[in-house]
């Protein structure tokens, strides 16, 4: 195995640079390194003024997104020997404006989050006093792969409808609305349902899958959407057919 493997990395800063750039360095190939250490390698000992981000370096913050080698990847998660002998190209995710270098703009995803209500709605809060909402383990397992999702953006980067459309609310967003719709303890399916039956909302996917494909978690954002368009379409059919049932 080489020592060293190049990595070409996209330089941009919005409204001094007219264009991103592809710079290379040259990084230590180690076995355990990821393309987040050889970035932090870059940082460190080659050109401090690189920026990337990073928290937890375990997969689970969500915050390295970006795209290697033309695919949408958690830096940290993604290993510098898995693209020997290189050169690997690592670039911005795409679909979000770019902040600077492999930084990118999010905010339309966290305006997005709050509209499908992503937190357990009842109809009457109990107080604490009256104690847990108990669950049974199958009805955990109902919601809890969609309770996965890190925020991580590689679904939006690799939907090929948000890309064309950045009005779609998207599939994390969807998929975090079917963990509560789909929780025993929750009773807000309904007032998430405008929101995701919308023009923006479920209907605007055309289950090209590359979301789930994508996805560093197994979330499967594209069958929370598939399983969501199944429940709006009998609801429809229910209340066109009687009238005064609403659910
Ligand atoms: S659904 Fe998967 S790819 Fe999309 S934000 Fe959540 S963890 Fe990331
Ligand atoms: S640094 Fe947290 S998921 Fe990669």
């Amino acid at each position: 195995m080489a020592d060293e493997i190049t990595l070409e990395v996209a330089r941009y800063r919005p409204g001094v640079d007219a264009e991103p750039v592809m710079q290379q360095y040259q990084v230590p190939l180690r076995e355990h390194w990821a393309i987040l250490d050889g970035l932090t390698y870059i940082k460190d000992q080659l050109d401090g003024t690189l920026s990337f981000r990073w928290s937890c370096r375990m997969g689970i913050c969500g915050s390295c997104g970006m795209t290697v080698n033309g695919e949408p990847q958690l830096s940290c998660a993604t290993f510098l020997t898995d693209y020997a002998p290189g050169p690997i190209r690592v670039e911005p995710l795409r679909n979000f404006p770019v902040i600077r270098d492999l930084v990118v703009d999010i905010d339309d995803f966290m305006t997005k989050l709050p509209t499908v209500k992503p937190w357990v709605i009842r109809d009457v809060d109990e107080p604490v006093e009256a104690g847990e909402y108990l669950q049974t383990p199958e009805e955990l397992d109902d919601y809890k792969q969609f309770s996965m999702c890190l925020n991580c953006m590689l679904c939006y980067s690799a939907c090929p409808v948000y890309s064309l459309d950045q009005d779609f609310i998207g599939p994390a967003a969807i998929a975090l609305a079917q963990r509560y719709n789909l929780d025993s303890r929750d009773e807000g399916a309904e007032e998430r349902r405008a929101v995701l039956t919308s023009p923006e909302g479920i209907w605007a996917c055309t289950f090209v899958g590359e979301c789930s494909a994508a996805c560093p978690k197994g979330v499967d954002p594209a069958g929370a959407i598939q399983r969501y368009k199944l429940t709006a379409a009998t609801q429809s059919i229910k209340e066109l057919l009687m009238p005064r049932i609403k659910r």
